[in-house]
Formats: C-alpha cells, sequence, structure tokens
C-alpha cells in the first residue's frame, strides 16, 4: 500500500514544503529560499521567522496540489522542530500542529541533521551501519549510525561550523551570499596551494573541528595584501577550500578507524561542494570505504529529506502530539 508523507521545513531561511511516497520516493518538492537576507549577509531572524509566514501556506497548497492530494490521504505530517532559530521554527510546527489537530494525521517532529542524513536514502537506498559527516551552515559533525534511528556522536566542531567558514571567508573576499558556493566557484581558476592556510586541531588525533583560527588568518592574510586581483581572491578561495575539505576528510578518516564501517555519507550544504565530495573519494577509496553523497539539490536545506526521515518515525510509531515544542540547540538523539 503507498502512504504519503508530508515535510515541512522552516528551521532558518529556506520555506521547504515536499511529498514523500513509501514507493515512489520524492513525489513533489519545493523551497522558496529567502533572498531578502542577502543584503545584510547573513540571516536576520525575525525577517526568516515573517518570510516563513508569508510563504508557508501558498507553498503547502501548491504541494499538495502537484501531488494531486488531499490532507486525508496523507500518512503523516513531517515538521523539523529543531536545531534552529525559534521564530523559524515555531512557523512550521505551529502549521504542522494545526494540519494535524485538524485532520487526525498523524504529526512527528524531525531532528534537522537526521533529515540531512538521510537526504542519502531520496536516490539510493541509504545502507547502516555507516558514517556520516554532516556538514552545513550550522552544523559539522561526525555521526556513526548503527542503524536508522540509532546515532553515536563521534565528534564536531568547537567553533564555527564548516559552511559558517565558507560563508564568513566569501564575504572577506567580496563574494555573493551565501559564500559557500562563491568560494567553490572562485577556487576553480585558483591556487590550492598558493597560501598554507591553518588546518584547527589537526594532530588532535580526535574527531572534532575547529575553523575560526582559519577565519582569522584568511582575514590576516586579505588585509596585508592590500587590494585584491581577481587572481589573488581565487588562490584565497582555493586555499581556504583546500583548508577546510583536507581537515574535514582527515577527522574521516580517524573516525573510519574507529568503527566497522565500509560506507561514507556526505550531507548537508556544504555536502555539494566538489572538492570536498573527490577528496573523500580520494582518501577513503583506499581504505575500502564507500563514498556517497545526495544530489546537490538535497544537500542543502528541502523539505523531501524530513519527510523521508519522518517516515520512518511513524511507520516505528515515534508520533507526537499537540504538546511538541521546538529546540533551539540539541544533538541528534538516539530514537530507537
Ligand atoms: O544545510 P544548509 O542548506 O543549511 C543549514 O542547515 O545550515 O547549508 C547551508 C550551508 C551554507 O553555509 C552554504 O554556504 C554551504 O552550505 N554551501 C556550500 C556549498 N553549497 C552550499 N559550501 C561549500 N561549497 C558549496 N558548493
Ligand atoms: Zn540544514
Amino acid at each position: 500500500m503507498e502512504n504519503l508523507y508530508l515535510g515541512i521545513e522552516t528551521s532558518c531561511d529556506d520555506t521547504a514544503c515536499a511529498l514523500y511516497s513509501n514507493k515512489r520516493g520524492v513525489v513533489v518538492h519545493r523551497t522558496a529560499a529567502q533572498l531578502v537576507h542577502e543584503k545584510y549577509g547573513g540571516v536576520v531572524p525575525e525577517i526568516a521567522s515573517r518570510s516563513h509566514m508569508r510563504a508557508l501556506l501558498p507553498l503547502y497548497e501548491l504541494v499538495m496540489k502537484k501531488g494531486g492530494i488531499g490532507l486525508k490521504d496523507l500518512s503523516g505530517i513531517c515538521v523539523t522542530n529543531g536545531p534552529g532559530l525559534t521564530g523559524s521554527l515555531l512557523v512550521g510546527l505551529s502549521f504542522a500542529k494545526g494540519l494535524s489537530y485538524g485532520s487526525g494525521v498523524p504529526l512527528t517532529g524531525v531532528h534537522h541533521l537526521e533529515g540531512h542524513i538521510l537526504a542519502n536514502d531520496l536516490e539510493e537506498n541509504f545502507r547502516t551501519p555507516c558514517l556520516a559527516l554532516v556538514v552545513s551552515g550550522g552544523h559539522t559533525q561526525l555521526v556513526y549510525v548503527k542503524e536508522i534511528g540509532q546515532y553515536e556522536f563521534l565528534g564536531g566542531t568547537r567553533d564555527d561550523a564548516a559552511g559558517e567558514a565558507f560563508d564568513k571567508i566569501g564575504k572577506l573576499l567580496g563574494l555573493s551570499y551565501p559564500g559557500g558556493p562563491a568560494v567553490e566557484k572562485s577556487a576553480e581558476s585558483g591556487d590550492p596551494e598558493a597560501f598554507d592556510f591553518p588546518r584547527g586541531l589537526k594532530n588532535s588525533g580526535e574527531c572534532d573541528y575547529s575553523f575560526s583560527g582559519l577565519k582569522t588568518a584568511v582575514r590576516i592574510k586579505i588585509e596585508s595584501l592590500g587590494e585584491l586581483s581577481t587572481t589573488l581572491v581565487s588562490d584565497i578561495a582555493a586555499s581556504a577550500q583546500e583548508a577546510i575539505v583536507d581537515v574535514l576528510i582527515r577527522k574521516a578518516v580517524i573516525a573510519v578507524g574507529r568503527k566497522d564501517v565500509h560506507r561514507f555519507y556526505l550531507a548537508g550544504g556544504v555536502a555539494a561542494n566538489g572538492r570536498l565530495r573527490e577528496l573523500a573519494g580520494e582518501r577513503l577509496g583506499p581504505l575500502g570505504i564507500d563514498v556517497y553523497w545526495p544530489e546537490s539539490k538535497y544537500c542543502t536545506d528541502n523539505a523531501a529529506m524530513i519527510a523521508c526521515a519522518g517516515m520512518y518515525r511513524i511507520e516505528s510509531g515515534k508520533t507526537d502530539n499537540i504538546e511538541l515544542n521546538t529546540f533551539s540547540r540539541g544533538e541528534l538523539e538516539s530514537w530507537r
């Protein structure tokens, strides 16, 4: 029997809705990105929540129309309830609660990082046990996935997230927002060995990260160089990108040495980075580890991954009620 799940994602600055089928996979997914934050060079929380309020209802109606179904045809309503910006999360959660309360369709709250990891299940089957590296604008962590619903945190960043480092470096270089894709584009014509930027905690022997020193080193280098030519911008972008992906994968190598796994999944917005994908394959492949990543459109925030993760919860009887709350911070915990 076919079961259809609605996904709702409003944890940061993307309003997203999707329908996911246990038989057909992603049926329809739509994301409304909030370009308004570009002029501020970062997400303004109050503007984000107001924009979600305007965008969510029409997006939901569009997705249901494209899917050709009504509310009562759903087997579950899956909504990100954390971590993220509280005001933004509340818009999605209140909307989902209203739909569920009015229709009797089961509701489940999904951890945003579980969604990112399970974005790997949207196109190809996600297989466990495995390791996942979640790298986004707000998170950088290595997670051992024993099975879907059973997670062990192996290490994460002590300060900035990898995506945040890309964004801040992009801003320092005067590139467009968000910095990640812009730094990658500029790096294409740059020399990754032009500058030897620091790899935070590279010798710690642990699966932990630190990117704040890199950001400072890039700022000091830019200040010392004065006027930047396009070539210099590309060289700095390429060298900074290399420093980020190098240390990301160094720690991944430590993690695979600790767990008996043969699969490694990249997840989150930074998983769209071509150099990260390439280096993961180059260094983990010879260790007998197959490396996977979601299609780029499912690396960044989307609701298909939330619907998919929510499906596993609802199928296991993990439903929530009107008491469900949001949380702004919090590790991915096992629920099975
Ligand atoms: O997962 P995501 O959409 O939102 C969060 O949950 O944070 O990730 C957004 C982050 C941003 O920091 C963005 O600059 C980064 O992912 N990003 C990239 C690339 N595409 C997006 N970073 C490096 N290379 C890319 N191609
Ligand atoms: Zn995200």
